[in-house]
């Protein structure tokens, strides 16, 4: 087996991973004390936190949408069935018994056709989901005069917040699945390091 060493996440890619994954995690915690799952610190510090937080991921993904176009990155995310059937044959069994992984990124193809699904789900999916029900929250909770009776896009108050629920417990699925995976490299850190690095080891 040789080891060779690919330059996979640029420094913008690196920091936009962490920031956004250290908001999500900072707005799960506290919507999840919102909606009283979990306590230890105060309902009105969890919303602040949440609004914070919520409002630096927005502007934090108007630059990521901006570098993802300008750098060409977003082609990164276009579905492909190239190797999807080896690759979903290698996380049901062939991790298992230490086979070697069967897709080898590059710069250019840095994800296997599971990983373009599950991201692509997330950024066209989750995000504007929870983006969308939560503006529309948030600009309903600050008339509270008009609360029960506005529906802004036509949709009442009760489905937006299931709306808002269902795409964050889409994203806390994804997280879970995410850390799981994150851990399948070479060695357990191995993809972790190379999400701080930049630099990813390809055994082949
Ligand atoms: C919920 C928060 C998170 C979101 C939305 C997220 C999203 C993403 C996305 C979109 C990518 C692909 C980036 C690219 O190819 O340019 C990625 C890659 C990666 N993430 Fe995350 N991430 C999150 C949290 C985390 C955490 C907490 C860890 C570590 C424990 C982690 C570890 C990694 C690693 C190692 C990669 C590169 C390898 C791979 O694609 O599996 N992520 N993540």
């Amino acid at each position: 087996m040789t080891t060779e060493r690919v330059y996979l996440f640029k420094r913008f890619e690196r920091f936009w991973h962490w920031s956004q994954a250290a908001l999500v995690i900072a707005l799960l915690i506290t919507g999840f004390r919102i909606h009283g799952v979990i306590s230890g610190f105060d309902v009105e510090t969890g919303i602040r936190v949440h609004m914070y937080a919520a409002w630096a991921l927005m502007a934090l993904w108007a630059f990521a949408i901006f570098w993802h176009f300008t750098t060409g990155e977003w082609r990164q995310y276009i579905p492909t069935l190239d190797r999807a059937v080896a690759v979903a044959r290698f996380y049901a069994w062939g991790i298992f018994l230490g086979e070697a992984h069967p897709y080898h990124p590059t710069p250019e193809h840095k994800q296997n056709a599971l990983q373009r699904l599950a991201y692509l789900w997330v950024k066209i999916l989750i995000n504007p989901m929870i983006w969308i029900s939560g503006l529309a929250l948030l600009f309903m909770a600050l008339n509270w005069t008009t609360l029960e009776s506005a529906r802004p896009f036509g949709v009442s108050l009760q489905t937006l917040a299931w709306a808002h629920t269902i795409a964050a417990y889409m994203m806390a699925t994804f997280f879970v699945l995410h850390i799981y995976l994150a851990t399948t490299g070479a060695t357990p850190l191995a993809h972790i390091k190379a999400m701080i690095t930049g630099w990813e080891l390809n055994e082949q």
